[in-house]
């Protein structure tokens, strides 16, 4: 098919020329003796975007689900109890893994649109008493739902109680695109990974471990072999790997940590607020909703927009692919047919982000959908016309 294809899915996202140009390179010998010069750099680096000093990072060949596993397995027991709740699919997964790796998970079911139950989680934190609970789980961004959930309220609780559990963040669709603080918000651990806000191609699972969560992994008695710690932490002091590292993606990583610096982290969360506005200015002049129920919950990744009863949302994405070369996202699980998805994080700019408000309305326009032709890019494009940034300002 002739022109590009346009990817607006919440990650992959789309990868910048840069970081293709880093990534393209011939392959290079991971034991050679100035490698440090290159890895130690990249791992301090990559603790600004955790917002961390005190923390470690380590990188995993895999993406965020292998992260979650290294998460759990680097600092859990078996039939250790720990607090979580599921509101769309992505959360459900992780509470599916930590049942699968033999915890005793007390898992809280929310309403999808809604995100972490941070009162709720208060209540039980105050009435554990014995401290049962060893860690308690918050996804910043349920990707399959497009809600964004407050994760300072969740550290807010665990020290209302005084309790010592660990906080687990599952940041892989928000890191490095909302704001995120380790140190600040007291996060223990926070698991992400390369194909969303980092603009890489999936492949790296990155994790990043207070000295609390550190400290846990000598009396962690799950099996690990390929995540385990302790291997990384010996090699990576040395500026190596326990294993054959994924060097073209690193060295892409490099170059992506060097856009987000140059661009400045609190520029790009705010650039992602524009994009994440423009898009919902849309789906409220197309007379729609986000699933996310109200504006607290809003993710400034990705939208899911609910579609009127009687109209198939996955219909919007198969009949956007086939007529007009784009991929959206389909909803998922409970909400399987009821939205799609747009996603508006990482390498992304105005004129961008008006072509999937654009796709989305031809097509929905096609399939019948009674909303006005224009109506979402011009909503759009008012909003984007009216908050310019200068970028000559800088
Ligand atoms: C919020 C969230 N958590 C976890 C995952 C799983 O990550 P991966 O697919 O990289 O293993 C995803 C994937 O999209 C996600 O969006």
């Amino acid at each position: 098919m002739p022109g590009r294809n346009f990817l607006f899915i919440p990650g992959p996202t789309n990868v910048p020329r840069r970081i293709q140009n880093a990534i393209n390179i011939e392959q290079e010998d991971m034991r050679a003796m100035d490698l440090p010069e290159f890895t130690k750099p990249l791992y301090e680096d990559l603790k600004k975007v955790f917002k961390t000093r005190s923390g470690r990072v380590f990188i995993f060949p895999a993406s965020g689900t292998g992260g979650w596993e290294s998460a759990v397995a680097n600092t859990l027991n078996p039939g250790d109890k720990v607090l979580m709740s599921g509101f769309g699919h992505f959360s459900n997964l992780w509470i599916d893994l930590c049942q699968r790796w033999g915890l005793n998970v007390q898992a809280l079911e929310v309403e999808w649109g809604e995100g972490v139950p941070v009162e709720k989680y208060a209540e039980i934190l105050a009435a554990d008493k014995k401290h049962e609970i060893k860690a308690v789980f918050a996804t910043q961004n349920e990707t399959a739902t497009g809600v964004a959930s407050d994760v300072a309220g969740v550290r807010k609780a665990l020290d209302a109680a005084r309790h010592p559990a660990l906080l687990f963040v599952d940041g892989v669709s928000s890191v490095a695109s909302i704001d995120f603080r380790m140190d600040e918000w007291g996060v223990d651990l926070c698991v992400s990974g390369s194909q969303k806000g980092f603009m890489l191609p999936t492949g790296l699972g990155i994790v990043c471990a207070s000295q609390k969560a550190l400290d846990m992994r000598k009396n962690s008695k799950l099996p690990k072999t390929f995540f385990d710690w302790e291997d990384q932490i010996k090699a990576n002091d040395l500026g190596y790997f326990p294993y054959t590292p994924p060097m073209n993606l690193l060295r892409g990583l490099r170059e992506a940590l060097n856009m987000l610096f140059e661009e400045g982290l609190e520029n790009v969360f705010a650039r992602h607020n524009r994009m994440a506005t423009a898009v919902r200015k849309a789906v409220a002049a197309w007379g729609m909703r986000p699933i996310a129920k109200e504006p607290k919950w809003y993710s400034d990744t990705v939208t899911a927009v609910a579609t009127p009863e009687g109209f198939d949302g996955n219909e919007v994405v198969r009949h956007a692919y086939k007529y007009y070369n784009i991929a959206f996202s389909i909803s998922l699980a409970k909400i399987a047919g009821k939205a799609f998805r747009i996603g508006h994080l990482g390498d992304m700019n105005e004129l961008m982000i008006l072509t999937p408000i654009n796709a989305a309305e031809m097509a929905m326009k096609d399939l019948g959908y009674p909303l006005e032709l224009g109506s979402g890019v011009a909503a759009a494009q008012e909003y984007l016309r009216t908050t310019k940034i200068n970028r000559l300002e800088k």
